[in-house]
């Protein structure tokens, strides 16, 4: 397979055709920097040639483009990964460009510039752990790249400083561990690390380096395939559920009756525990939780976005696919008004969702709002999935909803698009809505986005991009809804 800082390497000097290369390809980008270790390992030498004979044409890439921002964090994330000294030649790009790094990548710059003498290593522990707490808790989609860039930080002062100042470091990390004052810190990972040597570096660097290795390729694996309902394990939620009205509010009650007998503490940790629901829930209180923390949010974001849907989107016959449905918060949404919607047209409705229990609770929530209608469990990662998990019939329109799943980064891009226009003929409305976190992350939607935008009968119906303060209560969000006719 090319390499592909190898084909990047060779591309022209100019920073337009830079820029329309990197347009086109940045779904690869996003998929190799998430790639294993070994991947990403064995293009090092590339990577450090074409930051240190490219960066003139990086320089003057067009940074009001956020793929060129994007791609240069993703850069940065390489460097950072691969610990390359050459990161250092970014920073002007990084700063002069008011690039938005993310929490981890910040953290990541206190320990790899500007380090002066070996107390800065020491000094700036407390930062370096707030900034990958936050991350931990608020941006990324789980532990391993913050708990990955932790072990960076160790390696850096290993490799780098006096064997007091390792001491001094493996100190501060037991007492953090010991008095659990980060979420991601925890004792199973970082156990061998505080129990090295920091007399013996080349020994203690082996350790350290497997530590490493070990999580980044810590993989998902799905657990079953094609779902069936489990109606038995949810009798107690299946009374409920019948008792109340099809409104999203109710159906979020249930939930919150729950989560609110719970002392406060309790709810607290809960509330950390989920990580913004990214991970596949796995237990009834979570399932809970999420409900009743974010659904107001995800609720608030999706209704004003199906505003955006043509008026006759629902005029002929319609398949529905909610990608990474969670408990179908997007689907029970769109259901929701029958005056917006024509139930009548709606053919079927396909669930895909990695975690059981989520999704048997999809089912059984969408089945509230739509009795008469197909509904298609199947229970895989993105990634897991193949043509022959979906049939659709090609004269049916086809309305995607991706909620909070195209920025998280666990899965490549390319498949799904591979899958989308090689088993989705005809028309294709998307609704895609997340977070806004970073520029990396909003980039990897847009990047799906531009992969159509380029057929002509492409119609783009709105883009917002709104930060903090910039919506209501202080909700981010990144909205796409776009409609393509795919042959
Ligand atoms: C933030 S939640 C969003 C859930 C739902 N769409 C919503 O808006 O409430 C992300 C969902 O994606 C699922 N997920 C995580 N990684 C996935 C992957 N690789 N493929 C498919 N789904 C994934 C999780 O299990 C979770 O339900």
């Amino acid at each position: 397979m090319t390499k592909v800082f190898k084909r990047i390497i060779d591309l022209s000097d100019s920073p337009a055709s830079l820029g329309v290369h990197i347009m086109h390809h940045l779904a690869d980008y996003h998929d190799f920097v998430n790639s294993d270790y070994d991947i990403v390992h064995s293009e090092r030498d590339l990577i450090e040639r074409f930051i240190l004979f490219k960066i003139e044409t990086l320089n003057k890439l067009d940074y009001s483009k956020i793929a060129n921002r994007a791609f240069v964090i993703i850069l940065y994330e390489l460097c950072a990964r691969l610990s390359l000294a050459c990161a250092i030649r970014l920073e002007n790009i990084l700063e002069g460009n008011h690039l938005d790094l993310g929490s981890r990548l910040k953290a990541t710059q206190l320990f790899l510039i500007d380090i002066k003498r070996n107390s800065d290593f020491i000094d700036r522990y407390e930062l370096i752990c707030e900034l990958l707490e936050n991350a931990y808790k608020h941006e990324e989609d789980d532990e391993i790249k913050v708990v990955n860039t932790f072990i960076n930080y160790f390696i850096c002062v290993l490799k780098n400083a006096h064997p007091n100042y390792i001491k001094q470091l493996i100190e501060k990390i037991s007492v953090s561990i010991a008095e659990n004052k980060y979420m991601f810190l925890n004792k199973e990972t970082f156990n061998s690390l505080i129990q090295i040597n920091p007399n013996n570096v080349v020994e203690s660097n082996n350790v350290i380096q497997r530590l490493f290795v070990e999580t980044w390729n810590t993989s998902i694996i799905s657990e079953n395939n094609k779902s069936e309902k489990n109606y038995e394990t949810e009798n107690n939620y299946l009374n409920k559920i019948q008792a109340t009205d099809s409104t999203c509010n109710s159906i979020r009650q249930i939930s919150l009756d729950t989560i609110n007998l719970l002392p406060a503490h309790q709810r607290q940790d809960l509330y950390d525990a989920l990580l913004r629901g990214v991970k596949p829930l796995a237990t009834d209180l979570e399932l809970c939780a999420y409900m009743a923390f974010y659904m107001p949010m995800h609720y608030s974001k999706l209704k004003d976005a199906y505003k955006y849907l043509p008026k006759d989107f629902c005029g002929e016959d319609l398949e529905i696919y909610d990608w990474g449905c969670g408990q179908g918060i997007a689907t029970m949404a769109l259901l929701e008004n029958p005056n917006e919607i024509n139930y009548n047209n709606i053919r079927s409705i396909t669930l895909l969702e990695p975690s059981p229990l989520a999704l048997n609770r999809a089912l059984i929530n969408v089945e509230k709002f739509i009795a008469c209608t197909s509904i298609v469990p199947i229970c895989l990662f993105l990634n897991d999935t193949n043509q022959t998990d979906f049939e659709n019939d090609i004269n049916r329109n086809k309305l995607h909803l991706f909620s909070n799943i195209i920025d998280i980064e666990n899965f490549s891009l390319n498949n799904l698009l591979n899958l989308l226009v090689t088993n989705f003929k005809g028309l294709n409305y998307f609704v895609c809505v997340s977070p806004y976190i970073d520029d990396k992350k909003t980039a990897r939607i847009d990047s799906f986005v531009d992969f159509f935008s380029a057929n002509s009968s492409y119609r783009q119906y709105c883009k917002i991009d709104e930060r903090k303060g910039q919506w209501i209560k202080q909700w981010t969000r990144v909205v796409r809804v776009f409609e393509v006719y795919i042959n």
